[in-house]
């Protein structure tokens, strides 16, 4: 994710940028950059790749500003490059941005009619050319004309040529705080960037804009009106401000998932309330004649890949077969016209599946990627890419990337439906209304934290654990079994729970758990008679089910419930439940959660 940094002041202010920036690099950036004013004229400095690049390019520069603002670029629009890196800047104006414009092909549209000219493939360029084309010597009046139009996220740090010494900055749904020295001043999106040079700061709040010079700063509400802001003062140490104040990457990503699946959500869904992949380059009719998806991934992408499967064949009756990366490329696939394959991988770069996209493209056949990191080798050799926007995942264990990895699948599966005429609009609306709805229910589930770590507890000294699950529910608990071995080292199953009778069943005991995933209210009953059936054989079960579902409670050992509305989405919901368990499952047993044994991140060998 994107870091900010401002500063105006008596020090070097390129140092005390790339020193902040390099206290952020622990978010993933792609490229990085500075504006600063040297003589009083804006002076800006730019690389593609790591801090030490654009240290390099510093090098051969004598810079003695005070003031100037940085950036980290983690790259959504457009690949990782000099030109899309921040700054963006015009005659006018230097600007950093963090989050996503969403409404940016319009307002571009609209400044090309006004004569304006596009180098980079960035939503921030278009930020930066409306702020300058609305900019009459009074920056505060340009910054709230242009947020007006503006539609999305946004943290903007900015610098107007004709106003040196002072920094401009504002937030909307993307933090930002203003951090105070003596007879300095900085900004930052992230505490850890300024945590060495001051503890005291503002916490800007949505709409509000600060002008920050050397001696003072002074906030303004969104109808410009002066505002008092209270000093906080941060106590965190780096490494804690790094993590958020949340103890490990791994629950800090697990909490963000309202938001990025929001992120993720919200730009594909049109004003008319249906899938628009337009913004993707994505054609509409693109599965009109498909006849059949294969859709490739490894690990957690491939439990996400299975959910799609299962949307994409209810909602558009499209065939649709799930590979292993692994074992696809030596399966010898058919292969023919008309097929078209997904392959679905937060990092972009893992290398079965990456082998797996260049087979299906030299047989012929179509290849849509599902992305996190804009500009990985996956996302540049698909044909088509839609990236989600989780952010960069920083814990090995993946978690927010498959919640906007199946929020991708439901859009995906009533876009493929709309196009083979076996949805109406007004389904299609009333399905995305409710999948939108269901980010709040997302967070609802989170508060049932304490209850999770409560079970989880139980587990400590467990060694063998089963996860049963029908239809939907059975993928999901894939990935409820994979997240628990992968973190906690406790072995772990999963089964489809009619399947259980025709052999593992054998293994059920008293002091093997069996955590029994029951979101689909249809399926219910024969999931309580699988449950009986671990019972009789004195297994210990857990239940996860929705809030208002009628259930035997004589039938479980515990109950979890949920604030399941249209069951369609409660595997949004139940996968919150069952990270949370193999977080605190691991946090129990003493594992390194972050960093577990053996595991990489990003798997770049075969
Ligand atoms: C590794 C990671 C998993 C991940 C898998 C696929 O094994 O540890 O968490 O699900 O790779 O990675 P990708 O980046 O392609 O989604």
């Amino acid at each position: 994710m994107c870091g900010i940094v401002g500063y105006t002041g008596m020090k070097n202010a390129a140092q005390v940028l790339l020193e902040g920036l390099s206290n952020l690099e622990y978010r993933g950036y792609d490229s990085a950059g500075i504006s600063v004013f040297e003589n009083n004229a804006l002076y800006t400095v730019k690389a593609k790749g790591r801090l030490a690049d654009l240290g390099k390019k510093l090098e051969s520069h004598v810079l003695t500003s005070g003031c100037g603002i940085g950036h980290t670029r983690w790259a959504t629009h457009g690949e990782p490059s000099d030109t899309n890196a921040h700054p963006h800047i015009t005659t006018k104006l230097s600007l950093v941005h963090n989050g996503i414009i969403e409404n940016y092909n319009q307002v571009k549209e609209f400044l090309q009619g006004k004569g304006y000219v596009f180098e980079s493939q960035t939503d921030t360029e278009t930020a930066a050319k409306l702020i300058d084309y609305c900019y009459q010597g009074d920056p505060e009046a340009a910054i709230r004309e242009a947020t007006k139009i503006l539609e999305g996220a946004y943290a903007f740090c900015i610098l107007f040529a004709d106003h040196p010494g002072t920094i401009y900055c504002l937030r909307k749904d993307s933090p930002l705080i203003v951090a105070l020295g003596e007879g300095e001043n900085f900004v930052a999106s992230d505490m850890p960037a300024i945590l060495r040079f001051t503890r005291n700061y503002y916490l800007l709040e949505e709409g509000e804009i600060a002008c920050v010079t050397p001696e003072k700063v002074t906030v303004t509400g969104p109808d410009g009106s002066p505002i008092e802001k209270k000093v906080q003062v941060a106590s965190w140490n780096v490494e804690q401000a790094q993590k958020g104040g949340f103890d490990h990457f791994m629950i800090k990503e697990i909490y963000e998932q309202p938001t990025a699946i929001h992120s993720t959500m919200h730009p594909r869904l049109g004003h008319d309330g249906l899938p628009d992949f337009s913004a993707s380059d994505i054609p509409g009719d693109l599965f009109q004649n498909v006849t059949k998806l294969n859709i490739i991934a490894c690990g957690t992408a491939m439990h996400a890949g299975m959910l799609g499967k299962a949307l994409m064949e209810k909602l558009a009756r499209l065939p649709v077969e799930v590979d292993m990366a692994s074992e696809f490329r030596y399966r010898d696939p058919i292969l023919t016209q008309g097929q078209m394959a997904l392959v679905i991988s937060q990092s972009g770069e893992t290398a079965d599946s990456l082998a797996a996209l260049r087979l299906c493209k030299q047989a012929g056949v179509p290849v849509i990627a599902i992305v996190n990191v804009a500009g990985s080798s996956i996302a540049r050799e698909a044909d088509y890419c839609i990236y989600t926007y989780a952010g960069p995942e920083i814990a090995v264990a993946s978690t927010k990337a498959y919640s906007v990895q199946i929020n991708l699948m439901y859009m995906l599966a009533v876009s493929c439906a709309l196009q083979r005429g076996t949805m109406t609009e007004e389904a299609a609306r009333a399905y995305l209304a409710e999948l939108y709805a269901t980010i709040d229910r997302v967070r609802q589930t989170l508060d049932l934290a304490d209850t999770i770590k409560e079970y989880a507890q139980g587990l400590k000294e467990v060694s063998d654990l089963f996860f049963i699950g029908r239809g939907i529910d059975y993928a999901l608990a894939l990935e409820g079994s994979l997240k628990l071995k992968e973190v906690s080292y406790i072995h772990s199953e999963a089964y489809a729970a009619g399947e259980l009778k025709h052999g593992p069943i054998a293994l059920i005991s008293n002091n093997v758990p069996v955590i029994a995933m029951a979101t689909q209210r249809d399926l219910l009953p024969k999931m309580i008679s699988n449950i009986k059936e671990v019972k009789a054989r004195g297994g210990h079960v857990l239940l996860i089910t929705g809030e208002d579902y009628e259930v035997d409670l004589s039938c479980c050992d515990q109950i979890m419930r949920l604030p399941i509305g249209d069951d369609a989405f409660g595997p949004m919901l139940g996968v919150i439940v069952l990270q949370m368990l193999a977080y605190f499952a691991s946090i129990a047993r003493g594992c390194d959660v972050d960093k577990p044994r053996n595991l990489a991140k990003s798997v770049t060998v075969e």
